[in-house]
């Protein structure tokens, strides 16, 4: 397979390194401590368009490829998988969401400023009860007049209290089971819905995790989207081409991570020499250049399925899978090459490590990952 990158693609793979570089790393490790949103540089994400970077130019996107954006994703992964993370749920999740179903005064209305980064959107589908059962969805959205009357908790929600927009996924007709869920948009400020408290978490500390509650907010009809039962597979639809950004975001850390300790080994000196010259360290960094080239050759896979379109259900799937182990087992090692400096903070190592974690948790655990894969292999 050739993945030979067109020069518009080392354009913006490059932008986004730069990006990283001047305007992500400066602070990553306080805002990290301090689990503080990046909102600044969120900001000029937008303006640099790195929010809505598939959406097509008519809503106010760059209508690029999505080998373009899992080539950003890396590089802004390397640095800052909080700035990552949020990149990835608006331009995947929530932009990707609404191009492809949602209806023309629905793009306009919504679509047209999460593209251009103005607002910023969040998926809620993930409930106390409901993570990787998501066909369980205890939120419930009853049809009455010209709304729905939507009520329940979202946990673990990205963008949480950041979000001016929401996809909301609700049951509508418990009876139906998955035929019977909704997608919604919800906005920022309507009455009865409340943003709880921002969890405090392992990793990917600058980024904005809350639970949401919703007591009997009245969503207008005209923010349905698709007919009536799209829900689940609008839901499920959309969180396989999120893997793919997800599986980009891993390969970043890794690759991050594996950058760094290379470039320690070459200046650390043990036993008189640079730790480079011993194998122990070496034959490390031999493994964790092979896992990632590896992970990266499954996310340029699965990206080029997208773009060709075929299905990435499988593909998309097998990168997360492989690139969110990666991720893990590469830090872990970044760390070993370090030794004492990797645990602390100014190395940055020990920060990606934590931030690894996340890649094999959310838009679905390795569990499920291998669930989507086995079912693709043994039913197609
Ligand atoms: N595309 C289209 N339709 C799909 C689909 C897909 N990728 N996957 C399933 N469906 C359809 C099926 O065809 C089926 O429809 P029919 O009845 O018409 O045939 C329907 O959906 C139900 O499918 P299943 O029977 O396969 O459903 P299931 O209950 O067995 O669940 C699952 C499948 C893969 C386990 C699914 O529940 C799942 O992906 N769970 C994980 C959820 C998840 O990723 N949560 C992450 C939360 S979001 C997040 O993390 C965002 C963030 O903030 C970072």
């Amino acid at each position: 397979m050739d993945f030979k990158l067109t020069e518009e693609h080392i354009m913006i793979r490059d932008a986004a390194r730069d990006f990283a570089k001047n305007e992500l790393l400066p602070g990553v490790i306080e805002r990290d401590e301090k689990q503080e949103f990046p909102k600044e540089q969120i900001k000029k994400m937008g303006e640099l368009g790195f929010l809505g970077m598939m959406v097509s130019p008519e809503y106010g996107g760059g209508g690029m490829d999505t080998v373009s954006y899992v080539l950003a994703m890396e590089e802004i992964s390397k640095i800052d998988a909080s700035a990552s993370v949020v990149m990835s749920v608006n331009n995947s999740l929530v932009c990707w969401g609404l191009e492809k179903f949602a209806n023309e005064e629905q793009k306009q209305k919504y679509l047209t400023k999460l593209a251009t980064g103005e607002s910023i959107g969040a998926f809620c589908l993930s409930e106390p009860e409901a993570g990787s059962d998501a066909t369980s969805q205890r939120t419930t959205a009853i049809e009455k007049d010209d709304h729905y009357l939507l009520n329940g908790t979202k946990n673990w929600i990205t963008n949480g209290s950041t979000a001016d927009f929401y996809l909301v996924i609700a049951q509508t007709d418990k009876e139906k089971k998955h035929k019977g869920i909704n997608a919604f948009i919800v906005e920022k400020g309507m009455e009865g819905f409340e943003i709880g408290p921002k969890e405090q978490k392992l990793g990917i500390r600058g980024s904005d995790t809350h639970s949401l509650n919703f007591n009997d907010v009245k969503v207008p009809k005209e923010n349905r989207i698709g007919e009536d039962g799209f829900g689940f597979k609008f839901a499920m639809k959309t969180l396989s081409g999120g893997r793919i950004g997800i599986a980009a975001q891993a390969l970043g850390i890794a690759a991050g991570a594996y950058e760094l300790a290379r470039e320690y080994s070459k200046v650390r000196k043990a036993f008189g020499t640079e730790i480079m010259n011993h194998q122990a360290i070496a034959f490390k960094l031999a493994d964790m250049h092979t896992s990632i080239e590896a992970s990266r050759h499954l996310v340029m896979k699965a990206a080029c399925d997208k773009d060709n379109g075929e299905n990435y259900d499988l593909s998309g799937a097998m990168a997360k899978l492989f690139a969110s182990k990666t991720a893990m087992d590469v830090t872990v090692e970044a760390v070993q090459v370090h030794g004492g400096n990797g645990y602390v903070k100014e190395y940055h190592v020990e920060r990606l490590m934590r931030d690894a974690k996340i890649t094999q948790i959310y838009e679905g655990t390795s569990e499920i990952q291998k669930i989507v894969i086995s079912r693709s292999i043994l039913r197609d």
